[in-house]
């Protein structure tokens, strides 16, 4: 017995595995596309905008069933301020509404991500780029970071998936809002930065991780500063169902880089469709991702939230019973972690 238990102990101190995995719970971002513009009309007449009903309904049933402890919850950042930077003051009625699904996330003793879905822009225009100032998208944030200063479980997604844009400005950007965050009382939740190229985890350590990695807190530390990084597997970035394009080798390559410079990444995004091509790529993917637990924190899966019924990455369940790739690789490899 002794020994057994000597031998445990001394596995679960060499063991590494994700800390966190779940789900994007999507809706509040639905309308918004790459270049920033946003009509939530623009899909099936605005039927399908923020998961006030069904997101916390899924919420529940994720923690629950599948042991989930992180939930990211993407938003138009026109939304929030009332699609007005002139006055840029966080839409209180919205906030509302928002807010419900962030308490709801809360509540269930998951970690809760705010991600701006906007790819780096504003209706066309790059932030810090020709588009808003930095200062325009730090004073946004400074608000949140205020409203959930004392929330430890909120992590503060600066941005989804820049591309396109001149990394070393786009660096300088996420400074100002890092800045922005902390000074605002948000001290020491965890922020997570995105580089370009959409966030690709892959092309990371040559795009963007050498620019981003200067980013800091105000004591010169890069304390909770956390690398995001999204990745598909239909050599289309997610639009589709099949998965022909393996990657786990890129994670290793990107895993072995963050050890080099000593930092961390959470996969906020990655997915496919529910057949076994997907499947074989995803699933070895995690287990990648867990035995680099010490560098991966975790990751959400791409995508539940108010979905429409065909939606091709759709990870709505079903009652409690799961779509494939969740009840085959997603929940599975978390509950081995
Ligand atoms: C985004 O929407 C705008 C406005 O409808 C459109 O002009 C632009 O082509 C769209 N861009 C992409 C990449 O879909």
């Amino acid at each position: 017995m002794a020994l057994r238990s000597a031998l445990l102990a001394g596995l679960a101190v060499q063991a590494t595995a994700v800390w966190l995995a779940g789900v994007n719970i999507a809706g509040c971002d639905i309308g918004m596309n790459t270049t920033g513009y946003y009509d939530p009309e623009d899909s099936y007449n605005g039927e399908y905008g923020c998961p006030t009903t069904v997101g916390p309904t899924q919420m529940q049933h994720f923690a629950s069933v599948d042991s989930f402890n992180v939930f990211r919850l993407p938003v138009a950042w026109q939304s929030l301020v009332n699609n007005d930077l002139v006055t840029n003051e966080l839409d209180s009625t919205f906030m509302e509404e928002y807010d419900a699904i962030v308490q709801a996330c809360l509540d269930t003793g998951a970690h809760c991500i705010i991600d701006i879905h906007n790819y780096a822009r504003w209706w066309g225009e790059i932030v810090g780029q020709g588009g808003p100032s930095a200062d325009e998208l730090a004073a946004t944030w400074s608000q949140i970071a205020a409203k959930y200063a004392s929330e430890s479980n909120i992590i503060f997604g600066t941005m989804n998936e820049p591309h396109d844009l001149d990394i070393g400005t786009w660096a300088a950007t996420l400074q100002t809002v890092v800045y922005a965050i902390r000074d605002a009382g948000a001290t020491s939740q965890l922020i997570f930065l995105s580089g370009t190229n959409y966030a690709n985890a892959i092309s990371f350590p040559t795009d963007s991780g050498p620019t981003l990695q200067s980013i800091v807190n105000r004591d010169g530390t890069t304390t909770n500063l956390i690398f995001e990084l999204h990745q598909y597997f239909d050599s289309a970035g997610g639009i589709y169902t099949y998965c022909n394009d393996p990657e786990a080798t890129g994670f290793e390559t990107t895993g072995d880089y963050l050890r080099s410079i000593g930092r961390q990444a959470f996969v906020g995004e990655l997915g496919g469709g529910n057949g076994q091509d997907c499947i074989d790529i995803i699933c070895p993917v995690l287990d990648v991702l867990n035995d680099y637990g010490d560098v991966f924190l975790g990751w959400t899966s791409w995508a539940a939230g108010n979905w429409w019924p065909d939606y091709e990455l759709s990870e709505v369940p079903d009652g409690d019973t799961d779509v494939a790739i969740v009840s085959s690789c997603f929940a599975p490899k978390f509950a081995e972690s």
